[in-house]
């Protein structure tokens, strides 16, 4: 495509002026404190596609945070793509954690990055990546390049559940209509080393409560002669895995899709540094389920995780107490086959049985959503690498990753046109954890990269 890299270059100080002023926004979904904040970002993005070049831009109303839908129809026969991300990020909590505040954007160099990356809640998860679709969009337009016709959807929720989008696409099946759906919202081997994501996990998400006597109690009084929620709950979830590190919920695997040794020999060929990684985490070793390498162990098996656990006094000094309530959030990642409800009642109806008599459980089940895998035989996944191709020099390698993105497994069920995920994030920019950052680097590679995705994929699908 003609000067595209002139002119990501020549405007990249622009780009990054304006991925900061909305990373300014703290557009947290999961606390209500932030709403006024999350529904700016709606607007921002509304505008930014506006100006990028979309003919009609609006935000759609939903039960929840809404949608911002956008696009430019340039000729009804032409291929259509619908580009997926969202504007709401995660808490940025433990603020104390951070080494500049969150929603206060700055650039700094690491040894990753040392061509800068922009430090904030969301610079890579997801707004990072959403706006370089914008910026491609920016430049097809201004440069008469646009190929085909595009349409954006940007929700307020992901990060969240997702909860409302299910709701927009089947009420908008049509607005939607596509011939394949274009996420950044993943991530890439390494810099020189680009890749697909061709599979996602699945989720189940639940809360447990235990409650043991009816109020909190003297430790010595009591001690020792009634259930104490916190050692039975510690004991209960400890017994959630064997000696080695495989789940004991029964009918847990039953549905797995286990890979062949073929698939599992290809998978092991992708470059990996067991060494790196654990020298990026600061750990002497490794941990996890027997029989499977550490790849395989993040990305093609399930996982059960406690997120977090509470109870009793955490306040300063010490207080004799046994605490009449435990409570923990569990995640459980899953795999192909899996289907996330019946997981979430396997989950409750073990948890429930194994509860000692003397103490009562409760399993809240939050969100979940179902795996994803994809081939790369499709048109699709070849257009997308042959946009790499052109892009790094070298071919993508395909990856599954061990993060969700529950909306997408939905969205081929209800839209049925395939999804490609094309990130650009990496895993040191810590999405998620305190300092979050995109290297500047990715988010320009990002924005010259997309752009010969429309290229190929209009010349691949061209009636
Ligand atoms: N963008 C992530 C998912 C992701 C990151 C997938 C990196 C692959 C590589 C997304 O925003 C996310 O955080 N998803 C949640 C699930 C959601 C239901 C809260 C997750 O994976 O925990
Ligand atoms: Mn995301
Ligand atoms: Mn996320």
């Amino acid at each position: 495509m003609k000067n595209l890299d002139k002119y990501v270059e020549e405007n990249k100080d622009r780009f990054i002026e304006e991925l900061i002023d909305l990373l300014k926004i703290p557009s947290v979904s999961a606390d209500p404190a932030y709403k006024k904040d999350v529904l700016n970002t709606a607007e921002a993005v509304k505008n930014a596609l506006k100006e990028a070049g979309c003919d009609s831009v609006e935000i759609c109303e939903t039960p929840g945070y809404p949608i911002v839908f956008g696009e430019k129809i340039i000729d009804k026969d032409l291929p259509t793509v619908l580009v997926y991300g969202h504007y709401d990020v995660q808490p940025a909590d433990p603020i104390e954690l951070w080494d500049s505040p969150p929603f206060e954007p700055v650039i700094k160099n690491t040894k990753v990055h040392p061509e800068g990356a922009i430090f904030a809640r969301g610079a890579c998860d997801d707004k990072g990546q959403m706006y370089m679709h914008v910026k491609a969009l920016e430049y097809m337009t201004k440069t008469g390049s646009l190929p085909c016709n595009v349409k954006f959807m940007i929700e307020g929720e992901e990060e969240v559940g997702s909860e409302s989008l299910g709701w927009f696409i089947e009420r908008n099946k049509e607005k939607l209509a596509n011939d394949v759906i274009l996420i950044s919202d993943t991530g890439m081997i390494a810099k020189d080393t680009p890749s697909i994501t061709t599979g996602l996990r699945g989720l189940s998400y639940v809360e447990v409560e235990l409650t043991g006597p009816n109020r909190d109690l003297h430790s010595g009084l009591y001690g020792g002669a009634v259930a104490n929620p916190i050692n039975v709950l510690t004991k209960m979830i400890a017994s959630l895995h064997d000696e080695n590190n495989h789940i004991t919920i029964p009918g847990f695997y039953d549905k797995v899709d286990e890979l062949s040794d073929d698939e599992r020999a290809k998978m092991a060929e992708a470059p990996f540094s067991i060494e790196k990684y654990k020298e990026a985490l600061d750990i002497e070793d490794v941990y996890g389920e027997k029989g499977y390498s550490t790849n395989e162990r993040n990305s093609i098996r399930p996982t059960l995780d406690v997120n977090g656990i509470w109870g009793g006094y955490i306040g300063e000094g010490a207080k004799t107490v046994i605490a009449s309530k435990a409570f923990a959030k569990i995640s459980m990642r899953l795999v192909p086959n899996q289907d996330w409800q019946e997981i979430t009642e396997l989950f409750k109806k073990h948890f429930e049985s194994i509860a000692p008599k003397g103490t009562r459980v409760l399993v809240k089940p939050h969100h979940g959503g179902q795996a994803y895998v994809t081939p790369i035989d499709t048109v699709e996944y070849q257009a997308a690498s042959n946009a790499y191709k052109e892009s790094f020099g070298k071919e993508p390698i395909p990856q599954r990753s061990g993060g969700s993105i529950p909306i997408v497994a939905l969205f081929e069920k209800q839209l049925k046109s395939k999804t490609i995920l094309m990130g650009f994030g990496l895993d040191s920019d810590a999405i998620h954890s305190p300092n979050e950052h995109f290297g500047i680097w990715n988010y320009l590679k990002g924005i010259k990269t997309i752009p010969l995705f429309y290229k190929h994929f209009t010349e691949m699908t061209k009636k």
